[in-house]
């Protein structure tokens, strides 16, 4: 073996070790965040995303899912509609967003931004009750993101 290919693998070692290592924290990160207990409210969003989320809400939802998020074509986003849903079926932040940014509005789905989709998604989180917090919430990380739905409304 060459000095040169024995330098490859033991740099790919240590890089897969980081990985796992780097896995592990993160699972740890979320379980502290609150997400493994379900029902908490983690910070995830940024509270200026959520307010430019409102207004793209109200111009693009709130004509079916109502203007409290009560539902109406389309339904509740909110309160006890989204609870009954969240429990029965474990629906984390991931699956509603990754619904809506697919499927949503439903007279033209995926024609919002990415950006967007996470604005609208941290007002729906805000909305709900869940804490503003210093990071805005990014298409990819909503997208994956295990935190449970919940409404405090
Ligand atoms: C033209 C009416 C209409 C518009 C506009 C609309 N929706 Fe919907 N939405 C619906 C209907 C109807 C359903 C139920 C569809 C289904 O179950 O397959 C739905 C389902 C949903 C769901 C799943 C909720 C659940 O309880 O299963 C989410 C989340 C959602 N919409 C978000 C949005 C967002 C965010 C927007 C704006 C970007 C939006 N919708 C715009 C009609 C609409």
């Amino acid at each position: 073996m060459s000095l040169g290919s024995r330098r490859t693998a033991a740099t790919s070692v240590a890089a897969a070790a980081f990985l796992v290592a780097s896995a592990g924290a993160f699972a740890k990160s979320h379980v502290a965040a609150g997400v493994a207990s379900g029902g908490a409210h983690p910070a995830i969003y940024s509270a200026s995303q959520a307010a430019v989320g409102g207004k793209a809400y109200g111009a693009n939802c709130a004509s079916c899912h109502g203007a409290q998020l009560e539902g109406g074509v389309g339904p509740a986003l909110s309160g006890a509609t989204l609870n009954t849903l969240a429990k029965n079926t474990k629906l984390s932040v991931g699956d509603m967003f990754t619904f809506m940014s697919l499927q949503m509005p439903l007279n033209a789905p995926a024609s919002l931004s990415k950006a967007q989709y996470a604005q609208i998604m941290a007002y729906i989180l805000k909305y709900n009750g869940y804490p503003a917090g210093s990071k805005e919430l990014t298409y990819a990380v909503a997208t994956d993101s295990k935190v449970i739905m919940h409404s405090a409304k």
